[in-house]
């Protein structure tokens, strides 16, 4: 088959990464796809930083459209929204398959990505978009297609988890832990987006439409931070066995008189030590879901990271690239449910 020519959007934490181990792994997965995957260009906007971190300078362009155009795969790891929606938007239409970590934009502008790709036969892939390294978008749009997902809870934060263990393990005020998670390079360059809950709520809009193949649109999902939780009320929870976790809540409402339908929510919880979730220490994601038929499933790693990013996005380039050497459908997922999103109030909060 023909070389297969790779377009990387971003050169930073993660994109460096992903040149790093496209250029490094370039034999084993040309192996393993049976295609060569030929990074063609790395679209940056301070080309002597990214050669700082690691890319060949020979690859480097601030001329994003020029790169887009040439390539079969567009991998898009710049994030925010603009110009990320106009790049992918453009390279959908071009005809190519899009891999994204994108959370923000699929949380905003994930329905106008989806029925673009549609209306070309192309994929849009994001395993990178939730919990970093932990295959979970994989399981929901493919694994468990078949079943029923009735509830989904996450640690999908993983600043905020560091922040509220640091507490309950060693008794820290809410200052002291954000202070360490901030040393650690943990935060966001807005911590507001991690402590007030708003990276957890994108994540739990796109987990949410993926397991109930339904609309979740972001302002319909329930947020709440964890500034207001306190050293006391982390004692208190210790005391009683409880832990407290900001968590990442998709369940299915059954009608019980009142419409059917999801809700979607992120607040602080007090979790049972004895919970799968209760251990999730340090700075690790985990999502626990719950199905029909295949019962309760623990997904647990690195939800961040440059490298470990990277691997999900690699992931989804070998998917993209089978496909385009096969001719494959691409992965089935499809939104169909059309299920209101509902108020919380419906919601129990014991775990
Ligand atoms: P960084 O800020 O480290 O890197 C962003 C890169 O994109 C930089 O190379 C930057 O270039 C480039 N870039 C940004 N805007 C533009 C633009 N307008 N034109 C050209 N290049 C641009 O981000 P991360 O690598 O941390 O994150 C990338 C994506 O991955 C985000 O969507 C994030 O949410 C997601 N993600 C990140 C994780 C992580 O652990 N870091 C985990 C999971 C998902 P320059 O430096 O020259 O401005
Ligand atoms: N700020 C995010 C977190 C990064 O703490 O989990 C990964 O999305």
């Amino acid at each position: 088959y023909r070389p297969l020519r790779v377009a990387l959007l971003g050169a930073g934490s993660v994109g460096s990464q992903v040149a790093r181990l496209l250029i490094e792994n370039k034999a084993e997965l040309a192996a393993r796809v049976g295609a060569e995957l030929e990074l063609i260009g790395v679209v940056v906007r301070d080309i002597d930083k990214a050669v700082k971190a690691g890319v060949p300078r020979q690859l480097l362009t601030t001329e994003a459209e020029d790169v887009i155009v040439s390539a079969d795969i567009v991998i898009e790891v710049m994030g925010g929204i603009e110009p990320a929606r106009t790049y992918i938007l453009q390279a959908l239409n071009s005809g190519s398959d899009v891999i994204t970590a994108n959370k923000a934009l699929l949380a905003t502008h994930g329905t106008e990505l989806f029925d673009a790709a549609e209306q070309v036969g192309a994929q849009l892939y994001f395993e990178a978009a939730v919990a970093g390294a932990i295959p979970i978008i994989r399981p929901l749009r493919e694994s468990l297609a078949g079943d029923k997902v009735n509830r989904i809870m996450g640690i999908v934060n993983g600043s905020t988890n560091y922040i509220l263990d640091r507490m309950d393990t060693e008794g820290l005020s809410l200052e002291a832990a954000m202070a360490e998670a901030t040393e650690l390079g943990y935060l966001e360059a807005d911590p507001s987006l991690d402590v007030e809950g708003y990276d957890a709520a994108q994540k739990a809009a796109i987990l949410a439409s993926l397991a109930f193949h339904t609309e979740v649109p972001l302002d319909k999902v329930y947020r709440e931070g964890i500034t207001k939780i306190t050293a006391a009320q982390m004692e208190a929870a210790k005391r009683d066995g409880y832990v407290i976790k900001i968590l990442a809540i998709a369940e299915r409402i059954p009608a019980n008189g009142g419409e059917a339908g999801v809700a979607v929510r992120v607040h602080p919880v007090l979790i049972d030590r004895k919970h799968p979730l209760g251990a999730v220490r340090g700075a690790f994601n985990a999502v626990f879901v719950e199905a029909e038929a295949a019962g309760e499933l623990m997904f647990y790693g690195a939800g961040a990271g440059g490298v470990q990013t990277a691997s999900a996005v690699l992931g989804d380039l070998v998917s993209a690239a089978k496909r385009h050497v096969a001719g494959g459908p691409g992965l089935a997922d499809s939104v169909h449910a059309n299920l209101p999103v509902l108020p919380i109030d419906r919601v129990h909060t014991r775990y």
